[in-house]
């Protein structure tokens, strides 16, 4: 179990100036914020800080400035649209030691920081600039767990200098993934899709030995058709994989977990052509598996009915394309249906999750979902999260 320092009791801050490291790295789209998720998730935090009459001082990153310039990267749009969602003045500031000033003397209540990672001493985590962020306040909360993979001056080497507490969106994040790890109601299902199988073996391995089922799609289940000795036409494969299909298999039979592949799938010829629903020996030459089939949504159906935790990573097929959601949908309707009558615990994470999870409309019906992407599965692969761990009591 995580032992991280929390802000049980937010009255020990009252008054206080608060360095809250939040992720606001979101899109923008013609210079306005095109999903506001990751903000309005932390509305509650933010004001229940306000109402401790706190001073907050926001530090966010956006995108990667550093490789590929700060061009369409300053927090402004950010800014905007956080007042707009608080219905709070922000003032906006640029890193530097004149900040500290203005925070100290301003009666703004909410400020802003100019993107973090515009400084080259926040991905070097460089004591320095983590001491400037640091004199801003005199406590730091991380409500970032989606960055805390990132041993950078605002998620790590900031602690050094402030007292630090993990805040409750991390508390709650944390404790709904290790409710799947590692107190499960059993029997558990884990669905893992997406494109690459070499980005999510080390996930699949370290997730084998406590799940009963391992459910595989989207495009990665192609390599193990192939493997299996099927054609699978045109459609996306990935080299020199078949050692680690086979380790995967040999790994499900070691851990007794059983291995589920689609039985059948969507094949098109083009991406704007709407596909045709074949079994995995009626594929041809120039077919592109889009979707997993309905028999194969139908077997999914029939685990998560039986289960009692899930996790799931991963759409099932091409979801950005109507023609092709199907799968990735009735999956999660599946899931948000059990969650509802059957006390499935649901766990769900992943940015393209998330958004396939959003299409089909039932973001609201599981029981955790993380809008993380790569700390989600580092913390899943079993890795240490530096930001979690100078946050460890
Ligand atoms: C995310 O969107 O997953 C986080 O903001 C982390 O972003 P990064 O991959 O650029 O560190």
């Amino acid at each position: 179990m995580s032992q991280l320092k929390s802000l049980k009791d937010l009255s020990k801050i009252k008054g206080k100036k608060v360095f809250l490291r939040v992720d606001f790295n979101v899109p923008i789209s013609g210079g306005r914020v095109s999903d506001a998720t990751k903000i309005e998730k932390l509305e509650e935090n933010i004001k229940d800080l306000l109402n401790q009459n706190c001073k907050i001082i926001l530090g966010s990153h956006l995108g990667r400035p550093q490789k590929k310039g700060k061009s369409g990267l300053s927090l402004q749009p950010v800014k905007k649209m956080t007042e707009k969602i608080l219905n709070e003045e922000i003032n906006f500031l640029e890193i530097n030691n004149e900040a500290k000033k203005i925070i100290s003397e301003s009666d703004n209540k909410i400020f802003m920081l100019e993107n973090l990672r515009f400084d080259p001493g926040e991905e070097a985590n460089s004591k320095d600039y983590a001491k400037l962020l640091a004199s801003f306040a005199n406590v730091y909360i991380n409500e970032a767990f989606s960055c805390s993979h990132r041993a950078h001056a605002s998620i790590d080497a900031i602690t050094q200098f402030l007292v630090s507490y993990a805040g409750s969106s991390i508390i709650n994040e944390v404790e709904a993934l290790e409710k799947v790890f590692l107190n499960s109601k059993k029997p558990v299902a884990c669905l893992i899709g997406g494109s690459k199988i070499s980005t999510k073996i080390d996930l699949i391995i370290n997730l084998m030995p406590k799940m009963d089922f391992m459910i595989i799609g989207g495009a990665m289940a192609n390599n193990f058709f192939k493997y299996e000795g099927f054609n699978v036409g045109k459609s996306l494969l990935e080299e020199n994989i078949e050692q680690t299909i086979k380790q995967i298999y040999q790994e499900a039979k070691r851990n007794n977990c059983e291995l589920i592949l689609p039985v059948d799938v969507v094949c098109s010829k083009k991406f704007d052509q709407p596909g045709e629903n074949k079994k995995l020996n009626e594929i041809e030459d120039n077919d592109i598996i889009l979707d997993i089939g309905i028999e194969g949504t139908g077997k999914i159906d029939e685990i998560l009915k039986q289960s009692k935790t899930v996790l799931w990573n991963g759409p099932f097929g091409l979801f950005e394309y109507d023609d092709f959601a199907n799968g990735t949908n009735d999956i999660s309707r599946s899931i948000a249906r059990y969650t509802k009558n059957n006390n499935l615990i649901s766990v769900a994470g992943g940015g393209d999750t998330f958004a396939a999870i959003k299409k089909s409309n039932q973001q609201n019906n599981f029981t955790y979902i993380s809008t993380a992407g790569g700390a989600f599965l580092e913390w899943l692969e079993g890795k240490m999260l530096p930001g979690l761990k100078v946050l460890e009591k």
